[in-house]
């Protein structure tokens, strides 16, 4: 029987991995199994245009990003009102008024009159069903637009690009990466960098399985929230019924929400290095499902908020992560922190169970996560 299953396992990986042309590798984790677009010829986009279409079409796509596609300036401008949550100070984001969010701050925040931002942010691409979108080397970056999988948007891989520079001045100026409603996501060796707001979003609905592994979120940013240079927004996990395997993943330089868990999610955390985090890292709400592994923590002031209203195992110790035997197959990796706050030894057990008969990624030991994220996570690095 234990045989069987990892023969069948590899034959599984295997498949994916040759028949995602233009796709290294395979997911691991809960999106094992997502073919993009398969065996598709490649299309190369010669310019933002053909990015669109290509994206939003319903044929199975194998797209290959060759250079810059540069979004910035596509739709114009918008101005607008807003406000100064965080102050008027230089290194502060101010907000749009999108659907008078700043009604939430109506007695605390100074009200900005005019905001110019560049549009084409604000929306990201729609990307349909069947679609690998992958970078060549070091040479494909999307500027000033993300990507939207939603409306029941399934099967697609994002590998090995760079998404950058959307109104980072501007808080609802947009996002990178969103997902709501979908299926089968991989997002692989992606570089998010200088936003408006999350890196990556799942939203409210089912988001189902999900991977997000080798990326680099680079929280280093001329605004932010908090003031201090390191990026707030970064990933939000709030769908109503969503599996997110999130490995190997380099979070550098951010504040806040990295990640948000919330709505109906199981997280597995594993192998992730987390550096140099003015703020928090994990912050888990009412339905958030978390086990939290073989992370590498280095200068990262509160690991996870507290309280925790939703349930964390953060594999504390060897006694206790031998509770992962009978659900993993293995022992749980216990996190290292270096120079850091803790998880404060949040051991919610009834976390491990909800992993039974689920696709799990390995874990290797936290030690030596650092110097391979370093060498391996992010655009270019595959
Ligand atoms: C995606 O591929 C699957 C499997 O081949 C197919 O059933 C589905 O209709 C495709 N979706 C779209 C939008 O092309």
């Amino acid at each position: 029987m234990k045989y069987t299953s990892i023969f069948a396992a590899a034959v599984t990986a295997l498949a994916s991995a040759v028949s995602a042309a233009g796709v290294t590798g395979a997911a691991e984790g809960f999106a094992r199994g997502v073919t993009g677009g398969g065996n598709a010829a490649p299309v190369y986009p010669r310019n933002t245009d053909e990015l669109v279409s290509y994206l939003g079409d319903s044929q199975p796509r194998v797209i290959i990003l060759t250079k810059t596609f540069d979004f910035t300036n596509t739709e114009g401008t918008e101005t607008s009102s807003g406000c100064a949550p965080w102050g008027t100070a230089p290194g502060a984001q101010l907000a749009i008024n999108k659907n008078n969010w700043c009604n939430n701050y109506a007695n605390t925040a100074p009200k900005v009159n005019s905001i110019t931002y560049n549009k084409a942010g604000v929306l990201g691409i729609t990307v349909n069903s069947n679609k690998s979108l992958v970078g060549q080397g070091s040479a494909g970056v999307i500027k000033g637009r993300g990507l939207r999988i939603v409306s029941g948007a399934k099967n697609v891989i994002i590998q090995n690009i760079a998404i950058t520079d959307i109104n980072p001045r501007y808080v609802w100026g947009g996002d990178a990466i969103t997902l709501d409603n979908t299926d089968l996501v991989w997002i692989d060796h992606v570089t998010t960098a200088r936003i408006a707001r999350q890196h990556i979003v799942l939203g409210t609905q089912a988001d189902n399985r999900v991977t997000i592994s080798y990326n680099f979120i680079d929280g280093r940013s001329q605004y932010s929230a908090t003031g201090n240079g390191h990026h707030y927004w970064g990933i939000y996990l709030a769908g109503t019924n969503d599996m997110v395997t999130l490995k190997g993943n380099y979070f550098y330089y951010t504040s806040g929400r990295l990640p948000k868990v919330q709505g109906n999610t199981l997280l597995h955390a594993v192998n992730n290095y987390f550096d140099s985090i003015d703020g928090h890292a994990f912050e888990i709400d009412a339905g958030g499902y978390v086990l939290a592994e073989g992370n590498a923590f280095k200068n990262v002031a509160t690991p996870v908020q507290l309280p925790v209203s939703g349930q964390l195992f953060s594999a504390p110790n060897a006694a206790a992560n031998q509770q992962c035997r009978s659900v993993l197959g293995r022992p749980c990796q216990v996190n290292a922190f270096d120079n850091s706050g803790s998880f404060n030894n949040q051991a919610n057990t009834a976390v491990i169970s909800k992993f039974a008969g689920k696709s799990i990624a390995p874990a290797n030991l936290a030690v030596n996560i650092p110097r391979w994220v370093l060498a391996n996570s992010g655009q270019g690095k595959i």
